[in-house]
């Protein structure tokens, strides 16, 4: 990922003003680093199928990190999850305050598909990728996850509507991660396919998040644990044992369905799902 890294590097938000640390505060967070693993996802579909399309698909990748960049940082304030640390780096409310870190998410948001419009892609594909990325991580994607999310902390949710939850706040947007990257190769087919598996991978992440929630400390986490007592977590839902049965009856079921897949995507994802799929049982 050194060169996701390098072409985030080359194009950060910038902006000039007589403001003292927006342009700061606009950049801090992107480089703080993170797992990018929803650029990795659309990066390894790419580099299955093209890898000459490597390049414009950077575009794209940074598209993704840029609105999850953005929903972390709201999902922090003191009015969502109220969390002082991010990336191992203190948020940008206690960095600077809340009127800055509401307004770096709304930047990095519009930013996002300022980048995806300038990708060196036909137009048609440009507009897939906009629509794929604005419907998934917007207002019946992400947002609407976060919203019921925030809505009924502290009134526990059946679990066939925790599934819902979840899969809106995090399954679409690394769904659409897949899928973005099975557009830009030209295979639809195949991101309609990609994108239940990204269902499964993102619904399977986020158990993992909640499990780690209550598994790892603040430390090894890089962000606030012991935070989702509120919340209807598949932990404090379903209790520490059977989220842990349910993230392993998932990488179950990923990995047989990975054996659909061609080889060369298999070759590319496999080394990707060893390094997470797992990580609740560590
Ligand atoms: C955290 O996402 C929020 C969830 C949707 C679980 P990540 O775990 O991908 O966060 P970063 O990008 O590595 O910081
Ligand atoms: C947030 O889920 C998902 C987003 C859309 C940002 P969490 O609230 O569980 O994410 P963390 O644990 O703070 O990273
Ligand atoms: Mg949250
Ligand atoms: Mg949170
Ligand atoms: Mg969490």
């Amino acid at each position: 990922m050194q060169k996701f890294e390098s072409f985030l590097l080359e194009n950060l938000p910038t902006s000039k003003s007589i403001h003292p640390h927006y342009e700061e505060a606009l950049q801090v967070m992107l480089q703080a680093g993170g797992k990018r693993f929803r650029p990795a996802l659309l990066l390894g579909v790419v580099n299955s199928y093209n890898t000459l399309l490597e390049e414009g698909a950077m575009h794209a990748a940074y598209a993704i990190e840029l609105l999850h960049t953005y929903s972390l940082i709201h999902d922090d304030l003191p009015a969502m999850d109220d969390s002082p640390l991010r990336r191992g780096n203190p948020t940008l409310h206690i960095l600077f305050d809340e009127v800055t870190a509401v307004l770096v998410g709304d930047a990095l948001n519009t930013y996002a598909f300022e980048v995806l419009s300038n990708a060196p892609f036909s137009d048609s594909v440009r507009v897939k990728l906009i629509r794929e990325l604005a419907t998934n991580g917007g207002l019946n994607g992400m947002v609407l996850g976060q919203a019921i999310d925030c809505h009924f902390e502290n009134k526990p949710l059946k679990v066939e509507d925790i599934r819902i939850l979840h899969t809106n706040k995090t399954a679409k947007l690394i769904a659409a991660s897949l899928k973005m990257g099975a557009i830009i190769v030209g295979r639809e087919e195949l991101g309609k396919a990609l994108y239940d598996f990204g269902i499964k991978l993102g619904l399977l992440f986020q158990i993992q998040d909640d499990i780690l929630d209550v598994t790892q400390s603040t430390e090894e986490a890089g962000k606030l644990t012991n935070n989702d007592e509120d919340k209807n977590s598949f932990v404090t839902i379903l209790g520490l044992e059977e989220s842990m049965k349910q993230a392993n009856s998932l990488v179950e079921e990923l990995l047989a369905e990975m054996n659909s897949f061609d080889e060369n995507l298999q070759s590319e994802l496999s080394p990707l799902l060893t390094k997470y799929i797992n990580r609740h049982r560590n």
